[in-house]
């Protein structure tokens, strides 16, 4: 595991439902950190939205996460610009990166048949998911990422699952 080289993370929610985590980082190799770190609070099924200008670090946070998982290693996680979803198959966590930048309609969202996706050991990560209100609804963890310059970003997460999750008990200690 890659050194995290990042600062904590700061607490800014108050009920564990509205729980609100930001770190920032400095370089595409410490977003990638920070994958892993997220990683490690993430068990399945989660639907993860990820939020953020086209080249923020969307495809690059999944690069951790889904070497963390040992679902691909970084290199091999490339985003799913045309063919919309890639699958990743770790020993016990299928990741499901999805990019609907490109998806417009109810209908072509429906041929990619993300509900078969969504299942007991998997992880969907989806990009411009905010697109279709059912994921705004749906999701469990929101991450978006702000680009503050070529090289620093500022990522913050939220969702339901949080209350509970490692990160919280890491920055509290
Ligand atoms: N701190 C950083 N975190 C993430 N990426 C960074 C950072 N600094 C520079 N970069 C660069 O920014 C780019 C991010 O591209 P990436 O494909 O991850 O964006 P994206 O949000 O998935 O965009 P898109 O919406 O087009 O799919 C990469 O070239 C990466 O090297
Ligand atoms: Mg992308």
């Amino acid at each position: 595991m890659p050194e995290l080289g990042l600062n904590d993370g700061r607490y800014t929610g108050f009920a564990t439902s509205m729980a609100t985590r930001e770190f920032t980082t400095n370089s595409a190799e410490e977003t990638i950190a920070l994958g892993y770190k997220i990683a490690s609070g993430l068990t399945p099924p989660k639907l993860v939205l990820l939020r953020g200008e086209l080249g923020a670090g969307k495809t690059t946070l999944v690069k951790g996460i889904a070497e963390a998982f040992h679902a691909a290693s970084q290199d091999d996680v490339t985003s799913p610009t045309f063919t919309l979803v890639h699958e990743y198959r770790g020993p016990d966590v299928n990741i499901y990166h999805i990019d609907l930048y490109r998806v417009d309609t109810q209908r072509q969202l429906e041929t990619l048949g993300l509900d078969d996706l969504i299942a007991g050991n998997s992880i969907l990560l989806i990009e411009w998911g905010e697109k279709f209100q059912r994921f705004e609804r749906e999701r469990d963890i929101e991450i978006a990422i702000e680009s503050l310059g070529e090289n620093q970003r500022i990522i913050r997460l939220k969702g339901k699952s949080l209350g509970g999750h490692p990160l919280k008990e890491r920055q509290e200690s």
